[in-house]
Parts: C-alpha cells; sequence; structure tokens
C-alpha cells in the first residue's frame, strides 16, 4: 500500500470510494492492520477502556497516548495516523498546540478532538501551524458526563440543524476530515454531502465517506459483554485475526458494512 496522505483520503471522497479506519494502538496490530489494507489507523482514547480497563477515556493522558501513538509508528509506514487529543489536554490554546506537538512528535499525521463549534479557533491555529485536525462530532465520549450517558445525539430538529451548522463552520475553520459518532444516517449522510473534506461515521450509517471500529469491538473482544449496535464481529466465519481485518476492508468498500440495522433513526 502506498503511503496514505489527506490527498489520498480527499482523492477517495471524490471517487465515492469508501475509507477504512480502524482503532489501533500497537505494533504487532498497526503492521496486520497495514496488511489488511486499512487507510487510516485511528489511536483512539478508547485505549483507556480496552486496553487500561478504566470505564470512561477520562482518565487517559498525553503521556498514554504519546506512547501508543509511537508504537504504531514502529508497525507500518504506509497508514495515516490519526491521534486523539485526550480529554482536557485542549483546555487551553497553549496546552491544545503543546500537547498536540507532542503527539505529531511520537509520529501522529493527524490529530483529532471532539467537539463542535467552539473548536474552530483551535482548529484554525492548528491548522496554520501544520497540525491537520479531524473534528469528532456526534456523541463525544469525553463528554459522557454532560451528556448523560453514551447516547445517539442530533436526533431532534435543533440538533440536527445544529449540528448541520457546526460541520460547515468547522470545515470553514480548516478542518480537514470530521468523523461522526452515533448520529442518525439521514442527518449523516446530509452533512457528508454538505462538505468537501471526508466525512468518517462510526453508528452514522453506510453514507459517510468511511467507517471506523474500535478494534477490539470487530474482533469480538470485549471486557464489559455490552456490544454497541453498530459493531459488527468480524472474526465470525474467519480463520484469523487477518482475514478478519481484510473481511471490515471488503465490506467497506463494497458498502455491505454497516448495514441498515448498524444505524439509527431520527
Ligand atoms: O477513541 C476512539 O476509539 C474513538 C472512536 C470511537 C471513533 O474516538
Amino acid at each position: 500500500m502506498p503511503a496514505i496522505t489527506l490527498t489520498t483520503l480527499q482523492s477517495l471522497k471524490q471517487k465515492g470510494e469508501k475509507i477504512t479506519m480502524l482503532t489501533c494502538y500497537d505494533a504487532t496490530f498497526s503492521h496486520v492492520c497495514n496488511q489488511a489494507g486499512v487507510e487510516v489507523l485511528l489511536v483512539g482514547d478508547s485505549l483507556g477502556m480496552v486496553l487500561q480497563g478504566h470505564d470512561s477515556t477520562l482518565p487517559v493522558t498525553t503521556a498514554d497516548m504519546a506512547y501508543h501513538v509511537a508504537c504504531v509508528k514502529r508497525g507500518n509506514q504506509d497508514a495515516l495516523i490519526l491521534a486523539d487529543l485526550p480529554f482536557m489536554a485542549n483546555a487551553t490554546i497553549e496546552q491544545t498546540l503543546n500537547n498536540s506537538a507532542q503527539l505529531m512528535q511520537a509520529g501522529a499525521h493527524m490529530i483529532k478532538v471532539e467537539g463542535a463549534v467552539w473548536l474552530a479557533e483551535s482548529i484554525r491555529l492548528l491548522t496554520e501551524r501544520g497540525i491537520p485536525v479531524c473534528a469528532h462530532m456526534g456523541l463525544t465520549p469525553q463528554t459522557v458526563n454532560v451528556l448523560g450517558g453514551y447516547k445517539v445525539q442530533g436526533r431532534n430538529e435543533n440538533q440536527a440543524r445544529q449540528m448541520r451548522a457546526d460541520a460547515i463552520a468547522l470545515e470553514q475553520a480548516g478542518a480537514a476530515m470530521l468523523l461522526l459518532e452515533c448520529v442518525p444516517s439521514e442527518l449523516a449522510k446530509e452533512i457528508t454531502s454538505a462538505v468537501k473534506i471526508p466525512v468518517i461515521g462510526i453508528g452514522a450509517g453506510s453514507d459517510t465517506d468511511g467507517q471506523v471500529l474500535v478494534l477490539h469491538d470487530m474482533l469480538g473482544l470485549s471486557l464489559t459483554g455490552r456490544v454497541p449496535k453498530f459493531v459488527k464481529n468480524f472474526m465470525t466465519g474467519q480463520p484469523d485475526i487477518q482475514s478478519a481485518l481484510s473481511a471490515y476492508v471488503a465490506e467497506v468498500k463494497a458498502v455491505s458494512f454497516p448495514g441498515i440495522e448498524h444505524g439509527f433513526s431520527a
């Protein structure tokens, strides 16, 4: 696989070819995901739950993230590495710049920040300084305590209107990618066609420009036994992990995953 850049992702959107993304936290999985052709590896702060055993992503630090970004970077040289800025690492502009710089210096190619239109100024500053940004909208796990749980977002018309407007504002601020988590499939489709930048979905239906899942979820591994509706176990019927990863890539590219049953209605 040739090295994946933002230009590659833009051209996949323009061609209508789906983008594949999985979370990844270590060098071995980085290598096997790359062998399977996964284009973007997200070093997600979900590592706080699936690796560290916490019940939310809030305890994860920038040092934790930098450690795992460096591990993923050593596993392959081709995939685009997207790294989460963890909880409160963007509390001030200075912290946003310093913590993002640490993740880029550890090997990330792009930073993901959770939020909405209030991110516009930091997205502009990061982009001006050479750090591309993915804005994570919809269900933002770092604000689970404000949201009152892990709930679908954008189900009523006011919320949906606000999310559409925020997506456009963040693109104008310089965001290079959007990630929509747990939003109604129809709203995700509207946002995807309203912006020129790639939109990746998780629990957002099949009409986004690409898909992401948490690696452990799609391999059928769970600490809690609770499996979100949008997850498919790709180990089912596969002889090994490498085949399961290849099946994920093939199904996302063929738009056979996610199915209607993995999405949400308004
Ligand atoms: O941290 C993470 O794994 C994520 C995904 C759920 C998109 O942000």
